[in-house]
């Protein structure tokens, strides 16, 4: 499932984010890449575990924490310490898929990434291109958000960064393993979770069926989650 997660930060935290990261020493992004999606990647990154990098990560990590629907799709068990790119003058990420381990760099944090996460931090206006296509099942989806919007989608994914020709395009991007490794099994949780919320909003919480079909939710989170 491919979930658009809107406000995930407010416009005042992406300026003070933006502020924060853009005065930070920029290196050549793959630094963090695998063998082979490095022949695909031309962008920068900040250096993970960068004074910038980790404090606006924890800001990030913060807002996705009191973020409902972010809680409710990824079901979060591990989520990895955000990272930061940036594209411009042409740079592109060419078509890969993200490695199913990730260890952070200094070893404290290992994690099966399930999903992909991009948090867009600059207005699509402001730059040309830099596109992020996925493709799944039901063929290829565009996405370009505005600054303090996410995109979620599973990390087994093909996907890529088009070349980014006016402009920058700055984002954090990061992965997460769930308590529901299984992409259909989450969005299954996912459906019914919405369901019963919508439908607590209808009849109120106390109606006996919406007892039992939240007890469901429960039990299937129970059988199919690892924590
Ligand atoms: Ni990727």
């Amino acid at each position: 499932m491919m979930l658009h997660i809107p406000q995930v930060l407010t416009k005042a935290e992406v300026l003070s984010l933006r502020g924060l990261i853009d005065a930070g020493d920029w290196v050549d992004g793959n630094v963090t890449s695998g063998a082979q999606s490095a022949l695909a990647k031309r962008n920068e990154q900040l250096p993970e575990g960068s004074p910038q990098a980790r404090q606006a990560g924890e800001a990030i990590l913060d807002a996705l924490a009191r973020n409902p629907l972010f809680v409710t799709a990824a079901l979060p068990q591990i989520v990895f310490p955000p990272l930061f790119n940036r594209y411009g003058g042409g740079q592109t990420f060419g078509v890969h898929v993200d490695n199913a381990v990730r260890q952070s760099a200094d070893g404290r944090v290992r994690i099966r990434s399930d999903l992909s996460a991009t948090l867009f931090l600059a207005e699509p206006e402001d730059y040309d291109g830099g596109e992020l296509q996925v493709e799944d099942t039901f063929g290829l989806h565009e996405v370009k958000l505005p600054a303090g919007d996410m995109i979620l989608y599973p990390a087994s994914s093909l996907h890529q960064v088009t070349p980014v020709t006016r402009g920058v395009r700055v984002a954090s991007f990061f992965w997460i393993q769930s308590m529901i490794r299984d992409d259909a099994q989450r969005t299954l949780l996912f459906q019914m979770d919405i369901a019963i919320q919508q439908l607590t909003g209808k009849v109120g919480p106390g109606a006996p069926e919406l007892v039992s079909l939240t007890g469901a939710y429960h039990n299937l989170l129970r059988m199919w989650g690892d924590l």
